[in-house]
C-alpha cells in the first residue's frame, strides 16, 4: 500500500476497482490515520453486498471498469487487485483508470505472474498447469472452474508488456516489482 502514496492526501477519495468483497478497499480506509473515503466498484453487486460492512469510510459501487460512471479526474489514487487480468481490454481498462484519476496520483495494480526463476518457474507451472486443476476438480467436482486461473494467468501479459500499457494509458514513472517469488506482481505508475 505504500506503492498508492495514500498518505499524501489522507482526507482524499481513493478508488478500488475490480474490488470483489472490498477487503482492500476496507484494508486502505481502516489505515488509523486515513480520513477519506475508498469508492470500490465491482460489476458483480452481489460480491459488494457481502464486504459492505467491513469499512464505514468504504462506499461500494456496481460499476463497469471499461465503463466508469465517474467524472474525469476524481481520483486521488487507485488500486486493483486481482482484477486487471480478466478485463476483456486491458489498455481500455488503464486509460479509463487514468481518465478518472487526478494528475500526480498513482494506480497500484496488484496481478498474478508467472515466476521466471528456475527452481520455482517448472515447480510452480507443474503445479499451476496440472496439480492445481486436477484437485480442483476433485474437490469441487467443476469441471472448468480451476482450469481458467492457471489458463488466464499464462496468457497474461508480462510485467514489462503490462509497463508498456500503463504508459499508453497514460502513466508515467512506470515500475513493477515480484512479490511471493514472482508469483504475483505490483505494478504502479503516476497518472501525468
Ligand atoms: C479475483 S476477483 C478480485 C477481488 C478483489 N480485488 C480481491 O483482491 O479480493 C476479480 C474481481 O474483478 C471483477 N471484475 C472483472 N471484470 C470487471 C469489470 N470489467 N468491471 C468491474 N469489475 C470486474 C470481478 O467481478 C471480481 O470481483
Amino acid at each position: 500500500m505504500s506503492r498508492l502514496g495514500w498518505e499524501r492526501t489522507p482526507d482524499g477519495t481513493f478508488l478500488d476497482l475490480c474490488a470483489g468483497t472490498l477487503d482492500l478497499a476496507a484494508d486502505i480506509a481502516r489505515r488509523s490515520k486515513f480520513r477519506g473515503r475508498v469508492v470500490g466498484a465491482d460489476f458483480v453487486v452481489p460480491m459488494l453486498k457481502l464486504g459492505r460492512d467491513k469499512a464505514a469510510a468504504v462506499m461500494p459501487v456496481g460499476a463497469d471498469a471499461l465503463e466508469l460512471p465517474f467524472a474525469d479526474a476524481q481520483f486521488d489514487g487507485c488500486t486493483v487487485g486481482f482484477g486487471v487480468r480478466n478485463l476483456t481490454s486491458l489498455d481500455s481498462g488503464l486509460k479509463e483508470m487514468a481518465r478518472v484519476l487526478k494528475p500526480g496520483s498513482r494506480l497500484v495494480v496488484l496481478e498474478f505472474s508467472t515466476p521466471r526463476r528456475w527452481p520455482v518457474r517448472p515447480l510452480y507451472l507443474f503445479y499451476f498447469q496440472h496439480l492445481l486443476p486436477r484437485i480442483g476438480r476433485m474437490v469441487s467436482k467443476h469441471t472448468t472452474a480451476y482450469s481458467y486461473l492457471p489458463s488466464s494467468v499464462l496468457d497474461f501479459p508480462d510485467a514489462d508488456q503490462l509497463a508498456a500499457v500503463f504508459r499508453r494509458a497514460g502513466f508515467r514513472d512506470v515500475g513493477y516489482e515480484p512479490v511471493s517469488f514472482g508469483i504475483a506482481m505490483i505494478h504502479w505508475g503516476v497518472r501525468r
